[in-house]
C-alpha cells in the first residue's frame, strides 16, 4: 500500500522533490511578477462570483472595467436581484456571451430566495444555483471562503501540462487532477490559484501555449460574421430602441435575414426579450 498518493508508482510522474520544485517556481513566479486584479482585493463572494461569471470565456482586460461598473451599480445578491434586465444586460454589453448576465441575474434571485442574499459556502449548494458549474463553485469556495479544493482552468491546466507532460499529447483533465490535489496549497489556496494562474498566463504570452495538448483543448470560434454576433447585435438594438420592429431590425443588421427571425424567436424563448405585434423589448 502506497504510503501517499505520489508513492504510487506509475500513476503520478512526479517525485517529493520535483513537487517541492514546482511548488517553488510557481511561487517565486507570484511574488515577482503576480498580477494586481481588482477582484482579488476583496472577500466578497458577491463579487468574486461577478468576476469568476465575467472571466468566463473573456480576457483579463476587458472584465477589469466592467467589473468594476458592474459593482457599482449593483453592488450585492439583493441589488442585482431586484435589477431590471435590460440595465443588467445594457451594462453587459462588450463582454458578450449574454446568458452569462442572465444566468447571474437569476442565480442573484436564488440566492436571495433559497439562502437570504447570502452565498452558501457548501459545493453542493453553490453548485445547484444557476450559471455555477463544477469549475465556478470550486473557484468562489476557494478564493471567497479558503476551501483547498482542486479545480481546473484554462491557464491552471497550462502549467500542469507543460511541468508535468512535456512529451504527452492529449492530456486528460484526470491525469491532472492528483497532481493539482497534491501540490494544492492547503494553507492558502487562494493565493495558490492566483499563482498558478498568472504563470500559466506567462506561459501563453511566452508562445509555449502548452493547453493545445490537452484532450479537453477547444480553440473558441471567430466572433466576426458568426451567428453569436448577430444575437448580440440584435439584443444592443432592442436595448438602444425598445419597442424596434423585426422590419427595422433587418434593416440594421447586415445579411441573413432568415437567421434574423429564427434568432429573434431563440431569443424569445431564452427569456432575453418580449414580443408584442412584431415589436420587441427586453424582458424585465
Ligand atoms: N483571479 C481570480 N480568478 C481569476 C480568473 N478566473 N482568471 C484570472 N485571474 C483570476
Amino acid at each position: 500500500m502506497p504510503t501517499s498518493a505520489i508513492d504510487a508508482p506509475g500513476r503520478y510522474p512526479a517525485g517529493e522533490a520535483e513537487l517541492a520544485a514546482f511548488r517553488q517556481t510557481v511561487k517565486e513566479h507570484y511574488r515577482e511578477q503576480g498580477r494586481t486584479l481588482p477582484w482579488r482585493e476583496t472577500f466578497d463572494p458577491y463579487a468574486i462570483l461577478v468576476s469568476e461569471i465575467m472571466l468566463q470565456q473573456t480576457q483579463v482586460d476587458r472584465v477589469r472595467d466592467k467589473y468594476r461598473e458592474f459593482l457599482a451599480a449593483f453592488p450585492s445578491f439583493h441589488d442585482l436581484a431586484r435589477a431590471e434586465l435590460s440595465s443588467v444586460l445594457s451594462l453587459w454589453q462588450g463582454l458578450g456571451y449574454n446568458r452569462r448576465a442572465v444566468a447571474l441575474r437569476q442565480c442573484a434571485v436564488a440566492v436571495v430566495e433559497r439562502f437570504g442574499g447570502t452565498l452558501p459556502n457548501d459545493i453542493n449548494d453553490l453548485q445547484s444555483l444557476p450559471g455555477i458549474g463544477p469549475y465556478t463553485a470550486r473557484a468562489v469556495a476557494a478564493f471567497a471562503f479558503g476551501e483547498p479544493t482542486p479545480f481546473i482552468e484554462t491557464n491552471i491546466r497550462s502549467v500542469f501540462i507543460h511541468h508535468f507532460f512535456a512529451d504527452q499529447e492529449q492530456v486528460h483533465d484526470s491525469d491532472l487532477l492528483p497532481l493539482i490535489e497534491i501540490t494544492l496549497d492547503r494553507d492558502n489556496p487562494r493565493d495558490w490559484y492566483y499563482a498558478l494562474m498568472d504563470y500559466g498566463t506567462m506561459l501563453k504570452k511566452s508562445g509555449a501555449n502548452p493547453g493545445r495538448r490537452s484532450a479537453h483543448h477547444a480553440i473558441q470560434s471567430p466572433f466576426r460574421g458568426s451567428n453569436r454576433e448577430q444575437r448580440s447585435l440584435l439584443l444592443k438594438l432592442i436595448l438602444a430602441s425598445p419597442g424596434i420592429s423585426s422590419a427595422q431590425l433587418i434593416e440594421s443588421v447586415p445579411a441573413k435575414g432568415n437567421n434574423l427571425l429564427k434568432n429573434l424567436r431563440q431569443l424569445k424563448q431564452e427569456g432575453f426579450i418580449r414580443e408584442h405585434d412584431d415589436k420587441y423589448w427586453i424582458c424585465s
